[in-house]
Protein backbone atom coordinates (compact mmCIF):
# COMPACT_ATOMS: atom_id res chain seq x y z
CA UNK A 1 0.00 0.00 0.00
CA UNK A 2 1.13 3.46 -0.48
CA UNK A 3 1.15 6.01 2.17
CA UNK A 4 -1.81 7.90 1.70
CA UNK A 5 -2.87 10.55 4.40
CA UNK A 6 -7.39 10.92 5.48
CA UNK A 7 -6.82 14.55 4.15
CA UNK A 8 -5.71 12.69 0.73
CA UNK A 9 -8.14 9.91 1.09
CA UNK A 10 -10.72 12.38 1.38
CA UNK A 11 -9.75 14.04 -1.44
CA UNK A 12 -8.90 11.16 -3.81
CA UNK A 13 -13.04 10.16 -2.50
CA UNK A 14 -14.62 13.63 -2.69
CA UNK A 15 -15.31 12.45 1.01
CA UNK A 16 -15.80 14.55 3.80
CA UNK A 17 -12.83 13.52 7.26
CA UNK A 18 -15.21 12.95 10.23
CA UNK A 19 -13.03 13.11 13.75
CA UNK A 20 -9.91 11.94 12.12
CA UNK A 21 -6.34 13.83 11.74
CA UNK A 22 -6.09 15.09 8.76
CA UNK A 23 -2.10 14.00 8.71
CA UNK A 24 -3.00 10.14 10.23
CA UNK A 25 -1.10 8.24 7.45
CA UNK A 26 -2.81 4.87 6.10
CA UNK A 27 0.02 2.56 5.10
CA UNK A 28 -2.11 -0.97 5.91
CA UNK A 29 -4.31 -3.17 4.11
CA UNK A 30 -7.51 -1.75 2.72
CA UNK A 31 -9.88 -4.14 4.28
CA UNK A 32 -13.95 -5.05 4.18
CA UNK A 33 -13.82 -7.76 6.76
CA UNK A 34 -13.33 -6.06 9.79
CA UNK A 35 -11.26 -9.55 11.48
CA UNK A 36 -8.68 -9.12 9.02
CA UNK A 37 -8.04 -5.51 10.12
CA UNK A 38 -4.32 -4.95 10.25
CA UNK A 39 -2.41 -1.99 12.06
CA UNK A 40 -2.27 1.28 9.92
CA UNK A 41 -4.80 -0.49 7.73
CA UNK A 42 -8.46 1.42 6.54
CA UNK A 43 -11.89 -0.74 7.15
CA UNK A 44 -13.98 0.36 4.64
CA UNK A 45 -17.86 -0.15 6.02
CA UNK A 46 -19.91 -2.24 3.34
CA UNK A 47 -23.62 -2.72 4.00
CA UNK A 48 -23.75 -6.75 3.70
CA UNK A 49 -26.73 -9.26 3.07
CA UNK A 50 -25.98 -10.85 6.63
CA UNK A 51 -24.24 -7.57 8.94
CA UNK A 52 -23.16 -4.12 8.35
CA UNK A 53 -20.16 -2.96 8.36
CA UNK A 54 -20.89 -0.23 10.18
CA UNK A 55 -21.51 -1.57 13.37
CA UNK A 56 -17.53 -3.28 13.02
CA UNK A 57 -16.22 0.43 12.85
CA UNK A 58 -15.08 0.88 16.40
CA UNK A 59 -13.92 -2.60 16.17
CA UNK A 60 -11.85 -2.33 13.70
CA UNK A 61 -10.26 0.80 14.29
CA UNK A 62 -9.55 -0.58 18.25
CA UNK A 63 -7.74 -3.47 16.10
CA UNK A 64 -5.49 -0.95 14.60
CA UNK A 65 -7.37 0.65 12.10
CA UNK A 66 -6.34 4.23 11.11
CA UNK A 67 -9.95 5.82 10.25
CA UNK A 68 -12.82 4.16 8.32
CA UNK A 69 -14.11 4.83 5.17
CA UNK A 70 -18.26 4.71 5.67
CA UNK A 71 -21.22 6.20 4.24
CA UNK A 72 -22.94 7.34 7.78
CA UNK A 73 -21.24 8.88 11.15
CA UNK A 74 -19.79 6.19 13.18
CA UNK A 75 -18.29 6.57 16.51
CA UNK A 76 -14.58 6.95 15.39
CA UNK A 77 -12.18 8.27 12.73
CA UNK A 78 -13.75 8.07 9.35
CA UNK A 79 -14.41 9.50 6.03
CA UNK A 80 -17.44 9.78 5.20
CA UNK A 81 -18.05 9.09 1.48
CA UNK A 82 -21.45 8.83 -0.97
CA UNK A 83 -20.51 5.17 -2.05
CA UNK A 84 -17.82 2.73 -0.66
CA UNK A 85 -17.21 0.96 -4.14
CA UNK A 86 -16.85 3.94 -6.15
CA UNK A 87 -14.62 5.57 -3.47
CA UNK A 88 -12.24 1.69 -3.14
CA UNK A 89 -12.41 2.26 -7.49
CA UNK A 90 -10.89 6.01 -6.63
CA UNK A 91 -8.70 5.05 -4.25
CA UNK A 92 -6.49 2.26 -6.37
CA UNK A 93 -6.80 4.08 -9.58
CA UNK A 94 -5.37 6.83 -7.75
CA UNK A 95 -2.48 3.73 -6.56
CA UNK A 96 -2.36 2.61 -10.09
CA UNK A 97 -1.85 5.94 -11.45
CA UNK A 98 1.45 6.56 -9.13
CA UNK A 99 2.76 3.08 -9.99
CA UNK A 100 3.38 3.66 -13.85
CA UNK A 101 6.24 1.20 -13.33
CA UNK A 102 3.70 -1.68 -12.47
CA UNK A 103 2.84 -3.70 -15.60
CA UNK A 104 -1.02 -4.49 -15.14
CA UNK A 105 -2.26 -7.85 -16.32
CA UNK A 106 -6.21 -8.95 -16.61
CA UNK A 107 -7.60 -12.59 -16.93
CA UNK A 108 -11.15 -13.15 -17.45
CA UNK A 109 -13.40 -16.23 -18.39
CA UNK A 110 -16.46 -18.06 -16.96
CA UNK A 111 -14.38 -21.09 -15.87
CA UNK A 112 -10.75 -21.33 -14.17
CA UNK A 113 -10.15 -17.88 -13.45
CA UNK A 114 -8.65 -18.23 -9.88
CA UNK A 115 -6.81 -21.58 -11.11
CA UNK A 116 -4.96 -19.70 -13.68
CA UNK A 117 -4.52 -16.16 -11.70
CA UNK A 118 -2.51 -18.53 -9.16
CA UNK A 119 -0.94 -20.17 -11.85
CA UNK A 120 -0.07 -17.32 -13.59
CA UNK A 121 1.08 -15.45 -10.55
CA UNK A 122 3.74 -18.11 -9.69
CA UNK A 123 5.35 -17.49 -13.17
CA UNK A 124 5.17 -13.90 -12.92
CA UNK A 125 6.73 -13.46 -9.10
CA UNK A 126 10.16 -14.73 -10.93
CA UNK A 127 10.49 -11.49 -13.04
CA UNK A 128 9.40 -9.25 -9.69
CA UNK A 129 7.66 -8.29 -6.96
CA UNK A 130 4.08 -8.96 -8.44
CA UNK A 131 0.80 -8.09 -6.47
CA UNK A 132 -2.61 -10.61 -7.20
CA UNK A 133 -5.40 -11.58 -5.14
CA UNK A 134 -6.00 -14.06 -2.60
CA UNK A 135 -8.72 -16.39 -3.65
CA UNK A 136 -11.14 -14.88 -5.82
CA UNK A 137 -10.75 -10.97 -5.35
CA UNK A 138 -12.43 -10.44 -8.57
CA UNK A 139 -15.42 -8.24 -8.70
CA UNK A 140 -15.97 -3.79 -7.49
CA UNK A 141 -14.63 -4.87 -3.86
CA UNK A 142 -12.20 -7.37 -4.41
CA UNK A 143 -9.98 -5.68 -7.11
CA UNK A 144 -9.87 -2.10 -6.22
CA UNK A 145 -8.30 -4.25 -2.30
CA UNK A 146 -6.40 -5.88 -4.56
CA UNK A 147 -4.68 -2.89 -6.06
CA UNK A 148 -4.37 -0.85 -3.30
CA UNK A 149 -2.12 -3.80 -2.10
CA UNK A 150 0.16 -2.40 -4.64
CA UNK A 151 3.40 -0.28 -3.49
CA UNK A 152 6.74 1.52 -5.33
CA UNK A 153 7.98 -1.91 -5.47
CA UNK A 154 5.82 -3.29 -7.26
CA UNK A 155 6.26 -4.62 -10.89
CA UNK A 156 3.46 -6.54 -11.80
CA UNK A 157 -0.48 -6.61 -11.12
CA UNK A 158 -1.91 -9.80 -11.95
CA UNK A 159 -5.55 -9.33 -11.62
CA UNK A 160 -8.79 -11.67 -11.69
CA UNK A 161 -11.84 -9.98 -13.59
CA UNK A 162 -15.58 -11.23 -13.17
CA UNK A 163 -18.75 -10.13 -14.61
CA UNK A 164 -22.16 -10.35 -13.67
CA UNK A 165 -23.28 -8.75 -16.53
CA UNK A 166 -22.60 -5.99 -19.17
CA UNK A 167 -19.97 -3.65 -18.30
CA UNK A 168 -18.70 -5.39 -15.53
CA UNK A 169 -15.30 -5.73 -16.96
CA UNK A 170 -15.10 -2.52 -18.74
CA UNK A 171 -15.78 -0.97 -14.92
CA UNK A 172 -12.85 -3.01 -13.11
CA UNK A 173 -10.33 -2.51 -16.76
CA UNK A 174 -11.19 1.30 -15.75
CA UNK A 175 -9.88 1.11 -12.17
CA UNK A 176 -6.78 -0.53 -13.25
CA UNK A 177 -6.24 -0.71 -16.77
CA UNK A 178 -4.56 -3.65 -18.27
CA UNK A 179 -2.15 -3.88 -20.88
CA UNK A 180 -2.32 -7.84 -21.21
CA UNK A 181 -5.72 -9.11 -21.16
CA UNK A 182 -6.24 -13.06 -21.30
CA UNK A 183 -9.82 -14.67 -22.12
CA UNK A 184 -10.06 -17.92 -20.92
CA UNK A 185 -13.60 -19.20 -22.08
CA UNK A 186 -17.44 -18.31 -22.44
CA UNK A 187 -19.27 -20.81 -20.70
CA UNK A 188 -22.35 -21.22 -18.61
CA UNK A 189 -21.28 -19.83 -15.63
CA UNK A 190 -23.99 -17.09 -14.47
CA UNK A 191 -25.19 -17.53 -17.97
CA UNK A 192 -28.77 -17.06 -16.49
CA UNK A 193 -28.32 -13.61 -15.57
CA UNK A 194 -27.02 -12.64 -18.57
CA UNK A 195 -29.31 -14.02 -20.96
CA UNK A 196 -26.96 -16.49 -23.52
CA UNK A 197 -23.80 -17.59 -24.32
CA UNK A 198 -23.24 -14.44 -26.91
CA UNK A 199 -24.08 -12.29 -24.28
CA UNK A 200 -21.66 -13.87 -21.66
CA UNK A 201 -18.90 -13.36 -25.18
CA UNK A 202 -20.04 -9.55 -25.00
CA UNK A 203 -19.09 -8.99 -21.52
CA UNK A 204 -15.87 -11.01 -21.29
CA UNK A 205 -15.31 -9.03 -25.03
CA UNK A 206 -14.68 -5.88 -22.85
CA UNK A 207 -11.22 -7.03 -21.60
CA UNK A 208 -9.32 -6.91 -25.01
CA UNK A 209 -12.09 -4.32 -26.02
CA UNK A 210 -10.47 -2.10 -23.43
CA UNK A 211 -6.50 -2.78 -24.18
CA UNK A 212 -4.49 -0.09 -25.79
CA UNK A 213 -3.23 -0.40 -29.01
CA UNK A 214 0.52 -1.82 -27.22
CA UNK A 215 -0.98 -4.14 -25.27
CA UNK A 216 -1.74 -8.01 -25.65
CA UNK A 217 -4.72 -10.11 -25.66
CA UNK A 218 -3.92 -13.96 -25.26
CA UNK A 219 -7.08 -15.62 -26.31
CA UNK A 220 -7.84 -19.14 -26.47
CA UNK A 221 -7.88 -20.28 -29.93
CA UNK A 222 -10.27 -23.57 -29.06
CA UNK A 223 -13.11 -21.69 -27.73
CA UNK A 224 -14.45 -19.72 -30.98
CA UNK A 225 -15.99 -16.94 -29.16
CA UNK A 226 -12.84 -16.11 -27.11
CA UNK A 227 -10.89 -16.23 -30.55
CA UNK A 228 -13.54 -14.11 -32.13
CA UNK A 229 -12.54 -11.54 -29.52
CA UNK A 230 -9.75 -11.15 -31.70
CA UNK A 231 -12.15 -8.73 -34.14
CA UNK A 232 -12.73 -6.61 -31.09
CA UNK A 233 -9.66 -5.17 -29.73
CA UNK A 234 -6.40 -2.93 -30.68
CA UNK A 235 -4.11 -4.98 -28.96
CA UNK A 236 -1.28 -7.48 -30.73
CA UNK A 237 -3.30 -10.69 -30.45
CA UNK A 238 -1.58 -14.10 -28.84
CA UNK A 239 -3.45 -17.64 -28.93
CA UNK A 240 -2.86 -20.85 -27.05
CA UNK A 241 -4.19 -23.86 -27.84
CA UNK A 242 -4.54 -27.38 -26.77
CA UNK A 243 -5.39 -29.10 -29.79
CA UNK A 244 -3.25 -30.92 -31.79
CA UNK A 245 -3.30 -29.08 -34.74
CA UNK A 246 -4.92 -25.79 -34.45
CA UNK A 247 -7.24 -24.47 -37.38
CA UNK A 248 -5.54 -21.08 -36.92
CA UNK A 249 -2.22 -21.77 -35.38
CA UNK A 250 -1.33 -20.72 -31.98
CA UNK A 251 1.70 -19.74 -30.45
CA UNK A 252 1.56 -21.56 -27.23
CA UNK A 253 0.15 -25.00 -27.03
CA UNK A 254 0.43 -28.37 -25.24
CA UNK A 255 1.18 -31.82 -26.98
CA UNK A 256 1.30 -35.17 -25.89
CA UNK A 257 -1.35 -34.45 -22.87
CA UNK A 258 -1.11 -37.49 -20.08
CA UNK A 259 -2.97 -37.64 -16.31
CA UNK A 260 -1.29 -39.41 -13.70
CA UNK A 261 -3.35 -41.94 -11.27
CA UNK A 262 -4.14 -38.97 -9.53
CA UNK A 263 -5.62 -36.83 -12.38
CA UNK A 264 -2.00 -34.76 -12.85
CA UNK A 265 -1.59 -33.70 -16.60
CA UNK A 266 1.82 -33.98 -18.45
CA UNK A 267 2.66 -32.49 -21.42
CA UNK A 268 5.37 -31.06 -23.47
CA UNK A 269 5.05 -27.06 -23.21
CA UNK A 270 5.38 -25.56 -27.08
CA UNK A 271 6.22 -22.29 -27.56
CA UNK A 272 8.00 -19.90 -31.02
CA UNK A 273 11.15 -20.10 -28.41
CA UNK A 274 10.77 -24.05 -27.94
CA UNK A 275 9.75 -27.10 -26.27
CA UNK A 276 9.70 -28.15 -22.72
CA UNK A 277 8.09 -30.71 -20.55
CA UNK A 278 5.98 -29.94 -18.12
CA UNK A 279 3.98 -31.77 -15.26
CA UNK A 280 1.67 -29.74 -13.20
CA UNK A 281 0.74 -30.57 -10.00
CA UNK A 282 -3.36 -29.28 -10.28
CA UNK A 283 -5.43 -32.30 -11.07
CA UNK A 284 -7.35 -32.31 -13.88
CA UNK A 285 -7.19 -31.99 -17.85
CA UNK A 286 -8.72 -28.68 -17.73
CA UNK A 287 -6.05 -27.16 -16.09
CA UNK A 288 -3.81 -27.50 -18.78
CA UNK A 289 -5.28 -24.67 -20.90
CA UNK A 290 -5.32 -22.57 -17.75
CA UNK A 291 -1.21 -23.39 -17.83
CA UNK A 292 -1.09 -22.69 -21.40
CA UNK A 293 -2.83 -19.31 -20.75
CA UNK A 294 -0.75 -18.72 -17.72
CA UNK A 295 2.66 -19.32 -20.07
CA UNK A 296 1.44 -17.15 -22.55
CA UNK A 297 0.97 -14.38 -19.93
CA UNK A 298 4.12 -15.14 -18.34
CA UNK A 299 5.93 -15.56 -21.98
CA UNK A 300 4.75 -11.90 -22.60
CA UNK A 301 6.13 -10.35 -19.84
CA UNK A 302 9.72 -11.78 -20.55
CA UNK A 303 10.05 -15.14 -18.72
CA UNK A 304 11.79 -17.57 -20.76
CA UNK A 305 10.77 -21.12 -21.36
CA UNK A 306 12.66 -23.06 -18.53
CA UNK A 307 11.50 -20.43 -16.36
CA UNK A 308 8.12 -21.10 -17.50
CA UNK A 309 8.33 -24.84 -18.08
CA UNK A 310 9.43 -25.19 -14.40
CA UNK A 311 7.42 -22.21 -13.19
CA UNK A 312 4.17 -24.01 -14.22
CA UNK A 313 5.75 -27.63 -13.02
CA UNK A 314 6.19 -26.28 -9.12
CA UNK A 315 3.25 -24.07 -8.91
CA UNK A 316 0.61 -25.30 -6.50
CA UNK A 317 -2.60 -24.26 -5.77
CA UNK A 318 -2.89 -21.63 -3.68
CA UNK A 319 -7.21 -21.14 -3.91
CA UNK A 320 -8.88 -23.93 -1.69
CA UNK A 321 -11.53 -26.37 -2.61
CA UNK A 322 -10.72 -26.32 -6.16
CA UNK A 323 -10.13 -29.93 -7.66
CA UNK A 324 -8.51 -30.91 -4.29
CA UNK A 325 -7.19 -34.39 -4.65
CA UNK A 326 -6.32 -36.57 -1.24
CA UNK A 327 -6.18 -39.77 -0.60
CA UNK A 328 -7.34 -41.07 2.67
CA UNK A 329 -5.58 -43.64 4.99
CA UNK A 330 -8.17 -46.66 4.08
CA UNK A 331 -7.39 -45.91 0.08
CA UNK A 332 -10.61 -43.63 -0.08
CA UNK A 333 -9.33 -40.76 -2.75
CA UNK A 334 -11.60 -37.87 -2.43
CA UNK A 335 -11.79 -34.90 -4.82
CA UNK A 336 -12.95 -31.63 -3.34
CA UNK A 337 -14.42 -29.79 -6.02
CA UNK A 338 -17.07 -27.89 -4.00
CA UNK A 339 -16.06 -24.32 -4.78
CA UNK A 340 -18.27 -23.30 -7.42
CA UNK A 341 -20.09 -25.17 -10.62
CA UNK A 342 -21.56 -24.57 -13.94
CA UNK A 343 -22.26 -27.48 -16.62
CA UNK A 344 -18.65 -26.96 -18.17
CA UNK A 345 -16.41 -27.28 -14.71
CA UNK A 346 -18.91 -30.08 -13.81
CA UNK A 347 -17.93 -31.68 -17.03
CA UNK A 348 -14.25 -31.20 -16.37
CA UNK A 349 -14.87 -32.29 -12.87
CA UNK A 350 -16.53 -35.66 -13.98
CA UNK A 351 -13.68 -36.25 -16.35
CA UNK A 352 -11.35 -36.11 -13.49
CA UNK A 353 -13.28 -38.87 -11.45
CA UNK A 354 -13.86 -41.20 -14.33
CA UNK A 355 -9.70 -40.91 -14.68
CA UNK A 356 -9.21 -41.79 -11.06
CA UNK A 357 -11.84 -44.43 -11.29
CA UNK A 358 -9.44 -46.02 -14.33
CA UNK A 359 -7.18 -47.87 -11.64
CA UNK A 360 -9.78 -49.96 -10.57
CA UNK A 361 -11.63 -48.39 -8.39
CA UNK A 362 -15.33 -47.43 -8.33
CA UNK A 363 -16.17 -43.76 -8.80
CA UNK A 364 -18.80 -41.99 -6.52
CA UNK A 365 -20.57 -38.62 -7.49
CA UNK A 366 -22.12 -36.17 -4.90
CA UNK A 367 -23.13 -33.23 -6.61
CA UNK A 368 -25.28 -30.54 -5.59
CA UNK A 369 -26.78 -27.69 -7.22
CA UNK A 370 -25.50 -25.33 -10.62
CA UNK A 371 -26.67 -21.79 -9.41
CA UNK A 372 -27.66 -18.76 -11.84
CA UNK A 373 -28.39 -21.12 -14.51
CA UNK A 374 -31.87 -19.07 -15.25
CA UNK A 375 -34.11 -20.98 -17.65
CA UNK A 376 -31.86 -23.64 -18.58
CA UNK A 377 -31.28 -24.83 -15.14
CA UNK A 378 -33.33 -27.97 -15.24
CA UNK A 379 -32.30 -28.94 -18.65
CA UNK A 380 -28.78 -28.08 -17.81
CA UNK A 381 -29.18 -30.34 -14.51
CA UNK A 382 -30.29 -33.40 -16.73
CA UNK A 383 -27.57 -32.96 -18.97
CA UNK A 384 -25.11 -33.46 -16.62
CA UNK A 385 -27.01 -36.81 -15.09
CA UNK A 386 -27.03 -37.89 -18.16
CA UNK A 387 -23.04 -37.32 -18.66
CA UNK A 388 -22.47 -38.41 -15.22
CA UNK A 389 -24.26 -41.54 -16.10
CA UNK A 390 -22.20 -42.16 -19.38
CA UNK A 391 -18.84 -42.15 -17.61
CA UNK A 392 -19.89 -45.76 -16.76
CA UNK A 393 -20.65 -46.74 -19.98
CA UNK A 394 -17.70 -49.29 -21.80
CA UNK A 395 -14.61 -47.23 -23.45
CA UNK A 396 -11.99 -44.89 -22.12
CA UNK A 397 -13.97 -43.32 -19.13
CA UNK A 398 -12.99 -46.87 -17.16
CA UNK A 399 -14.91 -48.56 -14.50
CA UNK A 400 -17.16 -45.56 -13.96
CA UNK A 401 -19.95 -44.30 -12.23
CA UNK A 402 -20.67 -46.73 -9.29
CA UNK A 403 -23.20 -43.96 -7.39
CA UNK A 404 -24.70 -40.74 -8.19
CA UNK A 405 -25.85 -39.35 -5.23
CA UNK A 406 -27.81 -35.72 -6.03
CA UNK A 407 -28.25 -33.08 -3.33
CA UNK A 408 -30.50 -30.45 -2.87
CA UNK A 409 -32.65 -28.70 -4.74
CA UNK A 410 -31.92 -29.85 -8.45
CA UNK A 411 -31.69 -33.61 -7.22
CA UNK A 412 -34.32 -34.65 -9.30
CA UNK A 413 -33.66 -33.60 -12.47
CA UNK A 414 -30.10 -34.47 -12.20
CA UNK A 415 -31.21 -38.47 -11.54
CA UNK A 416 -33.58 -37.95 -14.86
CA UNK A 417 -31.10 -37.38 -16.98
CA UNK A 418 -28.98 -40.62 -15.38
CA UNK A 419 -31.85 -42.50 -16.23
CA UNK A 420 -31.85 -41.65 -19.78
CA UNK A 421 -28.83 -43.59 -20.37
CA UNK A 422 -30.20 -47.11 -19.56
CA UNK A 423 -26.98 -49.42 -19.89
CA UNK A 424 -25.66 -47.59 -17.00
CA UNK A 425 -26.29 -49.94 -13.74
CA UNK A 426 -24.79 -47.53 -11.30
CA UNK A 427 -26.99 -46.40 -8.17
CA UNK A 428 -28.74 -43.04 -8.27
CA UNK A 429 -29.87 -41.76 -4.78
CA UNK A 430 -31.59 -38.45 -4.15
CA UNK A 431 -30.75 -37.17 -0.93
CA UNK A 432 -31.79 -33.63 0.83
CA UNK A 433 -28.53 -32.50 2.02
CA UNK A 434 -25.11 -32.90 2.88
CA UNK A 435 -25.03 -35.22 5.81
CA UNK A 436 -27.51 -37.50 4.50
CA UNK A 437 -25.06 -37.62 1.48
CA UNK A 438 -22.50 -38.63 4.15
CA UNK A 439 -24.64 -41.47 5.78
CA UNK A 440 -24.91 -42.75 2.80
CA UNK A 441 -21.49 -42.81 1.57
CA UNK A 442 -20.33 -43.93 4.69
CA UNK A 443 -22.36 -47.18 3.95
CA UNK A 444 -20.81 -47.91 0.71
CA UNK A 445 -17.23 -46.59 0.38
CA UNK A 446 -14.68 -49.14 0.11
CA UNK A 447 -10.82 -48.84 -0.50
CA UNK A 448 -9.61 -47.75 -3.62
CA UNK A 449 -13.05 -46.29 -4.18
CA UNK A 450 -12.69 -42.34 -5.97
CA UNK A 451 -15.49 -39.32 -4.67
CA UNK A 452 -16.36 -36.10 -6.14
CA UNK A 453 -17.73 -33.80 -4.13
CA UNK A 454 -19.22 -30.61 -6.27
CA UNK A 455 -21.42 -27.91 -6.49
CA UNK A 456 -22.18 -24.35 -6.35
CA UNK A 457 -20.97 -22.51 -3.22
CA UNK A 458 -24.59 -22.01 -1.87
CA UNK A 459 -24.38 -25.85 -1.76
CA UNK A 460 -22.00 -25.82 1.27
CA UNK A 461 -20.68 -29.32 0.23
CA UNK A 462 -17.29 -28.25 0.94
CA UNK A 463 -18.15 -30.10 4.46
CA UNK A 464 -18.87 -33.08 2.89
CA UNK A 465 -15.48 -33.53 1.55
CA UNK A 466 -14.19 -32.26 4.53
CA UNK A 467 -16.07 -34.88 6.79
CA UNK A 468 -15.27 -37.20 4.27
CA UNK A 469 -10.80 -36.14 4.81
CA UNK A 470 -11.69 -36.81 8.96
CA UNK A 471 -11.11 -32.64 8.68
CA UNK A 472 -12.66 -29.88 11.30
CA UNK A 473 -15.71 -28.62 9.34
CA UNK A 474 -14.98 -25.18 7.93
N1 LIG B 1 -10.62 -24.35 -18.03
C1 LIG B 1 -11.57 -24.88 -17.26
N2 LIG B 1 -12.66 -25.49 -17.80
C2 LIG B 1 -13.64 -26.05 -17.03
N3 LIG B 1 -13.61 -26.03 -15.69
C3 LIG B 1 -12.56 -25.42 -15.09
C4 LIG B 1 -11.50 -24.83 -15.84
N4 LIG B 1 -10.60 -24.31 -14.98
C5 LIG B 1 -11.06 -24.55 -13.73
N5 LIG B 1 -12.23 -25.22 -13.80
C6 LIG B 1 -13.09 -25.64 -12.67
O1 LIG B 1 -13.97 -24.57 -12.41
C7 LIG B 1 -14.17 -24.38 -11.01
C8 LIG B 1 -13.78 -22.99 -10.61
O2 LIG B 1 -12.41 -22.80 -10.84
P1 LIG B 1 -11.80 -21.36 -10.57
O3 LIG B 1 -12.11 -20.99 -9.18
O4 LIG B 1 -10.40 -21.38 -11.01
O5 LIG B 1 -12.68 -20.52 -11.58
P2 LIG B 1 -13.15 -19.00 -11.52
O6 LIG B 1 -13.39 -18.63 -12.95
O7 LIG B 1 -12.16 -18.21 -10.78
O8 LIG B 1 -14.52 -19.05 -10.73
P3 LIG B 1 -15.32 -17.78 -10.09
O9 LIG B 1 -16.22 -17.28 -11.17
O10 LIG B 1 -16.05 -18.39 -8.94
O11 LIG B 1 -14.31 -16.78 -9.66
C9 LIG B 1 -13.34 -25.45 -10.34
O12 LIG B 1 -14.22 -26.51 -10.11
C10 LIG B 1 -12.31 -25.83 -11.38
O13 LIG B 1 -11.88 -27.15 -11.22
MG1 LIG C 1 -12.42 -16.97 -9.18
Amino acid sequence: MIPLSLARIAQITGGQLDRGDPEATVSGEVVIDSRRVAPGGLFAAVAGERSDGHDFAAAAVAAGAVAVLATRPVPVPSVLVADVPASLAALARAVVDALPQARIAGLTGSSGKTSTKDLAAQLVERLGPTIAPAGSFNNEFGLPLTVLRADAATRYLVLELSARGIGHIAYLCGIAPPRYGVVLNVGHAHAGEFGGLDQVARAKGELPEALPADGVAILNADDPRVLAMADRTRARVVTFSCAPEPARGAAVRAAGVSLDDLGRPSFTLLTPEGSAPVTLRLHGAHNVPNALAAAALARELGLDLDGIADGLSTATARSRWRMEVRRRGDGVTVINDAYNANPESVRAALDALAHLTQGGGRGFAVLGHMAELGDTSRASHEDIGEYAARLASPGPAGAGLAGLIAVGQEATPLLDGARRVPAWTGEALAVPDGATALEELANRLKPSDVVLVKASRAAHLEGVAAALLGEAGQ
